[in-house]
């Protein structure tokens, strides 16, 4: 059963779809119709569904191109965006031509930003292969690319064009980028829906075990759940911030690892516990909440500290470089209790430094 979501922004509308089974491109297929066509995606993922994404498209278009760059985040850099902008150029892509991603969060996030900067703007579809991917980096326009400074540092807000989730591509993804995805699910519970943390408690097992019934209702909730906030605040002058929690202390962690050590959703599943623990430094929240937010987390196999020691400082220093720190005045997004975030301007180092020292 096909389950759609529908995303209205000022300026532009379109429909997030999440099938079973398929990728069902004949919802979507007056955009698909007398352009041509360049799927980007990765070596992992092309060899397992570059061929039935192609062939069924190919009942609405001839024209369709492919362009394959080495899997990793270590490669969602300046060269494999310029890659793809090559690419467009040598086969000759128009404002009237079309992207579409097939792949993970970095996958999605290339496409989008080369969809963004080809020709002052082209567009494309997602089509997001993992699970993190599925319930939030396809969704919402945010496109960038990392520079050695730090993680998405180079980027644009580009809307696709349609989503299309086939949720039976997450029987191959490896269990870690699963979990990974999990990690990031549970934040929007942590945010604004309680209630929905305790849906995933409460089906926890299914979930563990990949039932695509409860999966997709899952992928359906989170989607629903961004939605409404990118509607409210598209380019994140307030309640969009709130889609960072854990986020500030996450990427300091993914970049001082250098991407190896953790997946995307492990560093942020780390980088809310640490702004639980901050939230409680200050005073913020309910002495209970980091153990709350542990409980949850574990409950699907998520780490809730980091393995192995890293120096406070370090982390802090690389934080400076979000871009939210004004005069090393840092803004975090912390938790009144589980369900209540908030965006706290103002926070000093001295309490960022003890939080993330009792978080190891
Ligand atoms: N734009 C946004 O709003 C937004 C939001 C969240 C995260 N992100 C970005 O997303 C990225 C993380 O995404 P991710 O976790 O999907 O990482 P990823 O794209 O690296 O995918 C994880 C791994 O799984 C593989 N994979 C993907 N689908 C698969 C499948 N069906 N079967 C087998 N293997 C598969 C990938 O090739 C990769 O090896 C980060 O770069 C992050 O910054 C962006
Ligand atoms: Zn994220």
């Amino acid at each position: 059963m096909m389950k759609i979501i529908n995303v209205k922004l000022s300026h532009c509308e379109y429909d997030i779809f999440i099938n079973d089974s398929g990728f069902n491109f004949e919802a979507i297929q007056s955009k698909l119709i007398n352009r041509k066509i360049a799927i980007i995606s990765n070596d992992v993922v092309a060899p397992l569904y570059l061929d039935s994404v192609q062939s069924e498209l190919s009942p609405f278009n001839s024209e369709i191109f492919s362009h394959i760059l080495p899997d990793g985040e270590q490669f969602k850099n300046q060269d494999s965006w310029l890659s793809i902008l090559d690419f467009l150029a040598e086969n000759n892509f128009n404002r009237s031509d079309l992207l579409i991603s097939l792949g993970g969060g970095v996958i999605c996030d290339m496409t989008g930003f080369a969809a963004a900067s080809w020709m002052r703007g082209i567009d494309f579809i997602q089509v997001p292969t993992s699970l993190l991917a599925q319930v939030d980096a396809s969704v919402g326009g945010k496109t960038g690319i990392n520079h050695l400074k730090g993680k998405n540092l180079i980027g644009a807000f580009h809307q696709p064009k349609a989503v299309i989730i086939n949720t039976s591509t997450l029987t191959t993804l490896p269990n870690r980028e699963f979990k990974s995805g999990l990690g990031e699910a549970i934040k929007y519970g942590f945010i604004n829906q309680p209630n929905f943390i305790q849906w995933m408690d409460a089906n926890s097992y299914g979930i563990k075990q990949l039932d695509l019934a409860l999966i997709s209702e899952l992928i359906s909730q989170c989607c629903q759940f961004k939605t409404e906030i990118v509607q409210q605040d598209e380019k994140e002058s307030g309640i969009r911030a709130l889609l960072n929690l854990g986020h500030t202390f996450g990427h300091a962690i993914e970049t001082i690892t250098q991407y190896k050590q953790y997946s995307h959703g492990e560093a942020v599943a780390i980088g809310m516990v640490m702004a639980a623990e901050l939230s409680v430094i200050l005073n913020l929240s309910n002495k209970n909440l980091r153990k709350e937010l542990e409980n949850h987390l574990q409950d699907f196999n998520l780490q809730t500290k980091l393995s192995k020691k890293i120096e406070a400082s370090s982390l802090v220093e690389l934080m400076r470089l979000d871009k939210k720190v004004i005069n090393r005045k840092h803004r975090l997004i912390l938790m009144k209790s589980i369900g209540k975030a908030f965006i706290q301007k103002n926070v000093c180092e001295e309490k960022i430094l003890k939080a993330i020292t009792q978080c190891q």
